[in-house]
């Protein structure tokens, strides 16, 4: 079963993604991220305001995660694709279960706090930080669909 997971390295037509213009894209907000960067480093210097230090070093630090995973995704289609094994990740399907179940725990806490809090700075800031923590959940739940995948192809071409 192929259902174009896979299709960076293939017989399949090409995806949009490997062509020049969508490529040239993620380089232009890669480079729309650096300003970002940059931008938020000057209000930074230009404030003594911590919460709006604490914002501002948040979203550079955002952007400058942002940029490492364009690269990412760039290098994946310039470049050789990651390739994720069944065995590299049934390796690791124990401590990734464990972070699964950390993340899950750490959700319950920030969502706790964040329904008691009523102040408006602790809101604020916990409202973030429920967000992250989904955001970590939801991008180890897709790794473990992407292993779930991996599986029933390398079993398909077994067959
Ligand atoms: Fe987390």
């Amino acid at each position: 079963m192929n259902n174009g997971h896979n299709g960076n390295n293939g017989k399949m037509a090409k995806a949009l993604e490997m062509s020049t213009e969508f490529i040239d894209s993620i380089r232009k907000w890669q480079e729309l991220e650096a300003s970002a960067i940059a931008n938020a480093r000057d209000i930074i210097s230009k404030t003594t305001n911590p919460l709006i230090k604490m914002t501002m070093e948040l979203i550079a630090h955002d952007s400058e995660k942002h940029r490492l995973v364009q690269q990412m995704i760039i290098d994946s289609l310039t470049k050789e694709a990651p390739h994720l094994s069944s065995d590299e990740l049934a390796k690791l399907s124990e401590g990734l279960q464990k972070h699964v179940e950390a993340e899950a725990e750490a959700l319950r806490f920030a969502e706790k706090a964040l329904k008691q809090g009523e102040l408006i700075i602790p809101r604020f800031l916990l409202a973030y930080l429920v967000e992250d923590e989904k955001k970590h959940l939801n991008m180890l739940g897709q790794l473990d669909q992407f292993k779930r995948h991996q599986a029933e192809s390398s079993a398909g071409a077994r067959r």
